[in-house]
């Protein structure tokens, strides 16, 4: 069973008078525990592919299915719960609470679950560990590098134990060295556990550490090129 499967989607945005078709008859499968860059201009449908995705925006048309899940077909509140559940969001710009410590920051997705504060506490705890802040838990973001605070955020994206991992532009904020970093941690994250992480990037740099690069022009997929084995 493929982690991911879209088939035929598009995606219209309409503004009044005007509409933009930003995806069409994209068709692609994802498999568990695949690493995949998502590339392209400005403009040419990456974030709104990840929206789909991330089952925060619904297709205009085709099918979108998550772990055999039609999503399509699913309301605001199964929605929210296939998100909380199966998906771990990392962004651009970290999108951490302010004035709340890593931790808390790290616990947030557990507390929708009725999980009780200790076993929040483990797990944050453990995902800490996991992208390499054991010790930080109690600074705020305001106390931690770009670099520190885009480990919070991925550490908060696995603390769920989600299958898959959507990052869009993750090292778009980082100089090239922290940049690297955040990638070599994704990568550790993807061998070590069958986690498939999806990455919008406009860097090759960034791109060569993926498996898979699928790339977008004018909201169509042009190319789809995969590794050969590690
Ligand atoms: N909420 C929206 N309402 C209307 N049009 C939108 C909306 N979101 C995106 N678009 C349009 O859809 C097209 C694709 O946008 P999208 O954000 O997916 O591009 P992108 O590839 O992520 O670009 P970038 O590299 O700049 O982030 C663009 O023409 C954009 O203007
Ligand atoms: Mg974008």
């Amino acid at each position: 069973m493929a982690l991911i499967e879209a088939k035929e989607i598009t995606k219209i945005y309409r503004i009044g008078e005007i509409q933009v078709k930003a995806l069409k008859d994209v068709f692609v499968t994802i498999e568990k525990g695949e690493f995949v860059s998502v590339m392209g201009p400005s403009g040419s449908g990456k974030s709104t592919f990840m929206n789909v995705l991330g089952c925060l925006d619904k297709p205009t048309s085709g099918d979108y299915l998550l772990e055999n899940i039609h999503i399509g077909g699913l309301g605001r509140d199964e929605l929210a719960a296939i998100r909380n559940k199966k998906i771990g969001f990392v962004f651009q710009g970290f999108n951490l609470l302010p004035r709340t410590s890593a931790m808390e920051n790290v616990e947030l997705p557990l507390l929708y679950d009725g999980i009780s504060a200790r076993e929040r506490q483990e797990k944050a705890l453990e995902a800490l560990k996991n992208v390499g802040l054991e010790g930080r838990g109690d600074h705020h973001p305001n106390q931690l590098s770009g670099g520190q605070q885009q480990r919070v955020a991925i550490a908060r994206a696995l603390v769920n134990n989600a299958p898959l991992i959507l990052a869009d532009e993750p090292t778009g904020n980082l100089d090239s060295k922290t940049s690297a970093e955040i990638m070599e941690l994704f990568t550790k994250l993807n061998t070590q556990s069958d986690i498939t992480i999806i990455i919008v990037t406009h860097e090759n740099d960034i791109a060569a550490y993926s498996r898979r690069t699928i790339k977008f022009l004018d909201g169509r997929i042009i190319s789809d090129d995969k590794k050969e084995k590690r």
